[in-house]
């Protein structure tokens, strides 16, 4: 078993630098292409074999150090009862948007064995397969809530931010259900074995530091608080968050995830006694090979002050990103950061 990835985790001496990539199971695969050629996304995501299969792909094609439970931060909200639509090349439509106190007394907390059972039998399979530690994961509140509200992806968060300001009451209520189904949701998948847990707020970054306090993080506390009986690793990543950073370290989570519009070394300052996760520009790994390699070298200086690093990118790898340029930067890290 290779517990690298804990070890840095939690603070502890490792021999090498682990390193991950969020979305790592994805389109740039062409053995994920093969996959989803034959089923939607959301068949693939409710069939526990072929999620068990991409989710290994990176594990075996790229040599990373811990796999991600493939599966997607919205599977939660459909759950709930918003009817979920993925169309090509527009991403996540919530035809039914929630905008009104009707529309959530609509949404359910569910049992997450009941509703999401494929997502806990995913984890259960990985864990007979996997010789790295398995991420389990969801959506942070604000970020799902931003979905919901405005029926899929934003740019403007416009709905989302007039819920917060002409109805805070609505949007506080939205938040609070989210987070109890999230808790279930969580808690179910350390039952089942996830190995640490990762809380992805994908759009914390367009919240000023005021509001961020006041209407994401205390349910970001409440679900990490929620956690901490199972004794494994918590991350929390803002993207956009470097100016959230000062929040973000009283999440609770032992792990920060940091994007790359930060200065690591300049982040674990603030960070202090806990790990840092990230956090190289998604697209460096376009870079020449000897660009590239010099890039992570320096990351990985930067670094060495923390108290655990863990290598990953600054976001999402890209869908058209070659995947031997992502092992020449699993190659590198490991290379490099040997002790
Ligand atoms: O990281 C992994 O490898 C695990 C799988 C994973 C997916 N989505 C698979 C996926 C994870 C951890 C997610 C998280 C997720 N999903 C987030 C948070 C992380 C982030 O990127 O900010 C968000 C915001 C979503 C919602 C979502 N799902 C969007 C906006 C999209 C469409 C965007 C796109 O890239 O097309 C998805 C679809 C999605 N989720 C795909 C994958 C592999 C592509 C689906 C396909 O095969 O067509």
């Amino acid at each position: 078993m290779n517990d690298t990835f804990l070890k840095a985790c939690r603070g502890e001496k490792t021999d090498y630098t682990p390193i991950w990539m969020m979305r790592q199971a994805g389109r740039y695969l062409p053995e994920y292409q093969k996959v989803r050629g034959n089923v939607t996304f959301l068949e693939l995501c409710k069939s526990p074999d072929l999620c068990v299969e991409v989710t290994l792909q990176p594990i075996d094609i790229l040599g990373m150090d811990a796999a991600i439970l493939f599966s997607d931060i919205l599977i939660l909200m459909e759950a709930m009862g918003a009817p979920l639509e993925f169309h090509e090349g527009l991403g996540p439509i919530f035809p039914e948007t929630i905008r009104d106190q009707a529309a959530l007394d609509r949404l359910i907390i569910p049992d997450a064995e009941d509703s999401t059972g494929f997502v806990m039998e995913t984890i259960r399979l990985l864990r007979k397969e996997l010789k790295v530690p398995l991420i389990g994961f969801a959506g942070a509140p604000f970020t799902c809530a931003t979905y919901l509200i405005e029926g899929g992806s934003s740019k403007v968060f416009w709905e989302t931010k007039k819920m917060m300001f002409t109805n805070p009451q609505l949007f506080h209520n939205l938040m609070d259900k989210i987070t109890e189904a999230t808790i279930g949701y969580l808690q179910a998948q350390a039952r089942a074995g996830a190995q640490a847990l990762q809380l992805f707020d994908s759009w914390a970054g367009i919240l000023a530091p005021g509001d961020f306090a006041e209407f994401a993080l205390p349910y970001v506390q409440r679900i990490l608080a929620s956690l901490q009986q199972y004794d494994i690793p918590l991350i929390y990543f803002a993207n956009n968050g470097a100016t959230l950073l000062d929040l973000s370290i009283t999440s609770g989570a032992d792990v920060i995830g940091l994007d790359w519009r930060i200065n690591i070394g300049d982040a674990i300052k603030k960070v202090g006694n806990r790990a840092v996760q990230g956090n190289i520009d998604p697209f460096s790994l376009l870079l020449p090979k000897d660009k590239l390699r010099q890039r992570i070298a320096r990351l990985l200086d930067d670094a060495k002050d923390a108290k655990g690093h863990i290598f990953n990118l600054g976001h999402g790898i890209h869908q058209f990103t070659p995947p031997e340029q992502a092992k020449i930067a699993v190659d590198a890290v490991h290379e490099l950061s040997c002790k």
